[in-house]
């Protein structure tokens, strides 16, 4: 299937009552950057932050898009990469909005993947107490996951995302173009986060993804659907437990799992997030599977093949390097923040589409799984 430059957009609601806002989703919306801001906001000036590799792509049709409908702006660019989710470059996003002269009524634009949209939401929620701000996100997991929701965080010496703000946007526009020159691994990586809204909550949309997921790699008219799709049942989640008290827990499927192989593996290109996170959805599955056989051992084989399929990594073998030592995945997991009174907490499932929050789960058992897993020839 050959893309089409531009398609009619989907507009995904997120409901939060005054802090509502819409996901607009479509292929070659950049275009429209300006004139939505300039209708969004009359007269407010906007600064883009971005990092280096998203500049290179897009930056000038962002800029030509705000240009044309009389938008004035500015820009921050940082260095791109996870590192830059630092208090140094924290300070110096803070610093470069408020010497833009930005007030309250103006924008922040976050044009970029979820580095930039973790980063510059945040430096939003804290500027002159709080500034408005939009999401652009470039990469698939940002406009899956990371643009929508309205977490936001920098990185702590003790940890990822441990300083951070619940701030959600005020427009989401995910430009499914933007995609076509992201790197094929990143791509993959963040087709992770999409199944995982299959598999923990829609069997059907699963199934779609099993007949379909070539298109949407290829970017037609299937690439914005399954996008939709994910924003949809993402706002849905965060509409009905916007600061994760409950159900957004869900989303977490495979990361705990997940979180500990990253860090296992210190969030180097070795494994990346999305990477992770399949391997950890796998081992959630089978772990569901042998646990009172709550998922079928059929339905389990079927998640993980699809996952394979698409070259994603579903078991420790498949991460490059040597195996990450069972102590050091069980201490990881231990320190993860899903821990309550010596339980575990971990999001299983009885089927595909149908994961639930499990708090009660032992260390002990998940030991034993992992030192099984690990010894997998
Ligand atoms: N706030 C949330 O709810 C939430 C959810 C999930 C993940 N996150 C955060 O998101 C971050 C990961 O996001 P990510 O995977 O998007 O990483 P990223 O922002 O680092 O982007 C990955 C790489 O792709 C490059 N890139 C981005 N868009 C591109 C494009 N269109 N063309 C070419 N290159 C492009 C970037 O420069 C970077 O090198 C992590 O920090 C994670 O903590 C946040
Ligand atoms: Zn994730």
């Amino acid at each position: 299937m050959t893309a089409p430059l531009r398609s009619e957009p989907t507009t995904v609601q997120v409901a939060l009552g005054s802090r509502s806002y819409e996901i607009v989703i479509g292929r070659g919306l950049l275009t429209t950057l300006g004139a939505r801001i300039a209708a969004l906001r009359p007269g407010a000036k906007v600064v883009i932050v971005t990092d280096d590799n998203v500049a290179r792509h897009h930056l000038d049709a962002a800029e030509a898009s705000l240009r044309h409908a009389a938008v004035a702006f500015s820009r921050v660019i940082v260095p791109a990469g996870e590192a830059s989710k630092s208090y140094r470059v924290f300070e110096q996003v803070c610093e470069a909005v408020i010497a833009s002269r930005i007030e309250r009524g103006d924008l922040v634009v976050a044009l970029g993947g979820g580095v930039i949209g973790d980063l510059a939401g945040f430096a939003a929620a804290v500027v002159r107490r709080g500034l408005d701000y939009v999401q652009v996100p470039t990469t698939l997991l940002a406009q899956v996951d990371s643009s929508v929701g309205g977490k936001t965080a920098i990185d702590s010496a003790h940890g990822k995302n441990l300083v951070g703000a619940f701030h959600q946007p005020v427009l989401v526009l995910a430009d499914t173009a933007l995609l076509d020159t992201l790197p094929a691994r990143e791509f993959r990586a963040g087709y992770a986060e999409l199944v995982k809204y299959g598999l923990l909550g829609d069997s059907r949309f699963f199934a779609w993804l099993e007949r379909n997921w070539r298109d949407v790699f290829a970017g037609g008219p299937a690439r914005e659907h399954a996008i939709a799709e994910s924003c949809r049942a993402k706002a849905a989640i965060v509409a009905r437990d916007e600061r994760e008290t409950g159900d957004r827990a869900l989303l977490n499927l495979g990361h705990t799992f997940g979180h500990a192989l990253e860090a296992a593996c210190g969030f180097s290109d070795r494994l990346l997030h999305g990477e992770a996170i399949a391997a950890g959805m796998a081992l959630a599955f089978e772990f569901s599977a042998r646990r009172q056989g709550l998922v079928p051992k059929s339905q389990a084989a079927r998640a993980i093949r699809h996952l394979a399929e698409v070259g994603l990594p579903t078991t420790v073998r498949d991460i490059a390097g040597p195996p990450p030592p069972l102590d050091r995945l069980m201490d990881l997991i231990a320190q993860d923040k899903k821990v309550k009174r010596g339980m575990l907490t971990f999001i299983l499932v009885r089927d595909i589409g149908a994961a639930f929050v499990e708090p009660g789960v032992d260390a002990r058992e998940v030991r034993a799984f992992l030192s099984e897993k690990l010894a997998e020839p």
